[in-house]
């Protein structure tokens, strides 16, 4: 009797396993598990075993019993959660929402850009007023009084001596009153023109300032600075060319341009068929500007650059509107 218990057991689990649907599953329970199924009549039998045996004839019942109870039990579970899924069906294959993380603005990514290449030359940042006097924007950087910048017309003036500053050239004046030479610094920063608003001209833009003082510093230093910038910038295959130019504050003074990468020369809309663009203003320090710091023009010499970073920003997006910069709208800054 005892060995036929074990043989059923393994036969039920066998046909457990073969069980296909929860009609099939019903079948099973009642021809095993029912009221006048095959293990309630095992303990029928009992009554007619030998007393000693009884104890592990039932104790193999009991067995034998809940393990079919449980395997039911979770068969149960299972059919009637997979016809739940059919019912309402999730597809995990589908791609997740996107969440917009905001991004970084052009102007500012093309600082970072500009900064991370004279940081890696050696240069310093630093910072000054947007509000400045008469005094740093234009006096002591060598413009005559009559100069025509001074003007109403280029220029925001809050009061006779308080503007808006026009350039970041006045930094170079702070740096200088505040640090001794040697010294290589770089200032970005806002700068505002009272000039009608255009694709190509905003009243406010952004400008990076930079000088480098020390004993005999050379024009060629400059250019050897300038065109490693302008080739770890732009790529190292450009074409530059400096041209003299005029500025109050250095002398002699030169503008640099460098071949236009949008059409590489051939000429195009962006260099307005000229093969040339137009990127920074430098020059070497002029030494009355060097005076207005108290430093000796005869100890010291030293060069300056100013780029315009909207300017930067355009060419290297290859965007034909300066004004997209500050108007926010979210679906160009998403494109950054
Ligand atoms: N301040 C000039 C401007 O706003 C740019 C500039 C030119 C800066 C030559 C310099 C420089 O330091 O040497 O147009």
């Amino acid at each position: 009797m005892i060995t036929d218990i074990d043989e059923l057991k393994s036969k039920i689990l066998g046909e457990l396993e073969s069980i296909k649907d929860s009609s099939q599953l019903e079948n099973l329970r009642i021809k095993y598990l029912g009221r006048k199924g095959l293990i309630a009549n095992l303990f029928e039998e009992m009554k007619s075993i030998k007393a000693a045996e009884k104890p592990i004839f039932g104790k193999k019942i009991n067995e034998l019993k809940q393990i079919v109870t449980k395997i039911v039990e979770e068969k149960e579970l299972f059919f009637s959660s997979s016809r739940k899924k059919t019912e309402a069906f999730i597809d995990p294959t589908i791609p997740g929402r996107k969440k917009h993380l905001g991004s970084i603005h052009p102007l500012v990514q093309t600082v970072e850009d500009i900064k991370k290449i004279f940081l890696k030359m050696g240069f310093d940042v630093a910072e000054g007023p947007e509000i400045e006097s008469d005094y740093y924007n234009f006096g002591a950087l060598n413009f005559p009084d009559d100069h025509p910048a001074r003007d109403m017309q280029d220029t925001f003036f809050i009061s006779k001596e308080i503007l808006l500053r026009t350039h970041t050239s006045p930094v170079q004046i702070r740096v200088m009153e505040k640090q001794k030479p040697p010294l290589r610094v770089i200032m970005p920063g806002r700068v505002y023109r009272n000039e009608a608003v255009s694709a190509r001209s905003y009243c406010l833009f952004n400008q990076v300032e930079g000088i480098l003082v020390d004993k005999h510093v050379t024009f060629a230093e400059l250019k050897g600075t300038l065109v490693s910038f302008a080739k770890q910038y732009f790529g190292s295959n450009l074409k530059y060319r400096f041209r003299p130019s005029f500025f109050p504050f250095t002398e002699p003074s030169a503008e640099m341009d460098i071949t236009c990468f949008v059409c590489g020369g051939k000429g195009c809309k962006i260099c307005k068929y000229t093969s040339w663009l137009e990127v920074l203003g430098c020059g070497m320090i002029d030494p009355n500007v060097f005076k207005s710091v108290n430093y000796d023009p005869e100890e010291v010499t030293g060069y300056a650059f100013g780029m315009g970073i909207d300017r930067m920003a355009l060419l290297k997006y290859n965007i034909d509107d300066i004004r997209i910069f500050y108007d926010n709208d979210i679906r160009f800054l998403k494109q950054f």
